[in-house]
């Protein structure tokens, strides 16, 4: 049976992850694409974190090219889509996963909080999307998948997440509408609570709130039986959308969330 990636060649922007009992969402995002059939460029500002993921994808049996840049600075956003058409020649698929939040979500917080935020989960995906999509123009094809988040649409408390995850949703559905005469599609998913490094190693970290009793609470804030998702939920997700299965998709932001934001009241 045909790999649904087979022959594609995919960036993705965060592919390494913070250390933790668990797989991020670029991770498992970057080694289900590898499975797949993808050759993929792992794209991190820190190089130990892509290789990590390189060896894991290689131990499968895939192809992977670790790269270190910053997405939130425009040069390196250029060298990254520079060093893809150098080794592989195309970007058929591209994954923006990269994403932050800030603990304090009062008016008064620091400028410098903000715009750390809107740097890494809006700015960078346009500098990205300066130099990815005239590739893709000229393809005439091409895949964007962005991780967003269900805050975008929750009522939850994280001020500038909020508003830089709301900012991502409505960025990618104007790109999905200005560049599908080209046919390049835009796509958002939105996960929920993920049982990942970044969320519960992070905020346990972060808030001194122990480990076990944050993954109850977690898995309790969920609809679904069983809890937290996994980095691999939002991995199928964004396998599906930028596979040629969702061809006619386009402009979409997906809950990858237990039913969490179908919940109201
Ligand atoms: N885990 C959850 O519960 C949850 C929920 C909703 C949304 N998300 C979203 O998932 C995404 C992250 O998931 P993850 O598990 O892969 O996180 P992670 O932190 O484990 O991995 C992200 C990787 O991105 C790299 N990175 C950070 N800033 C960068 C930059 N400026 N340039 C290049 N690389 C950079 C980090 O070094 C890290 O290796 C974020 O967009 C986040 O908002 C997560």
């Amino acid at each position: 049976m045909a790999k649904r990636l087979e022959g594609k060649i995919a960036v993705v922007i965060g592919a390494g992850q913070r250390p933790g009992e668990t797989i991020g969402n670029g991770r498992a995002i970057s080694v289900l694409f590898a499975r797949e059939g993808a050759k993929v460029m792992l794209v991190d500002r820190i190089l130990e974190a892509a290789e990590e993921t390189r060896v894991q994808i290689e131990k499968e049996g895939g192809e992977a090219v670790p790269f270190q840049a910053d997405a939130t600075k425009i040069e390196e956003c250029q060298k990254v889509v520079e060093k893809c058409l150098e080794l592989f020649g195309r970007i058929d698929i591209f994954v923006y996963n990269i994403g932050t939040g800030d603990a304090n979500n009062s008016l008064e917080m620091p400028a410098k909080s903000w715009d750390t935020v809107f740097n890494i989960n809006l700015r960078g995906l346009y500098y990205m999307y300066r130099f990815v999509i005239p590739v893709m123009k000229k393809q005439g094809y091409g895949s964007l998948v962005n991780t967003s988040s269900i805050a975008a649409i929750s009522s939850t408390p994280m001020l500038a997440y909020r508003a830089s995850k709301a900012g991502m949703n409505a960025f990618t559905q104007s790109i999905a509408v200005n560049y599908a005469q080209y046919g390049i599609r835009a796509n958002v998913i939105m996960p929920g609570l993920m049982n990942t490094p970044m969320a519960v190693d992070g905020i346990s970290g972060a808030t001194g709130v122990d480990r076990e009793a944050l993954i109850r609470k977690r898995n309790e804030r969920v609809p679904l039986k069983g809890g937290m998702g996994s980095a691999w939920d939002v991995a199928y997700a964004a396998l599906f959308l930028a596979s040629d299965e969702a061809k006619f998709i386009s402009g979409v932001c997906l809950p990858v969330d237990g039913a969490q934001s179908a919940r109201v009241g």
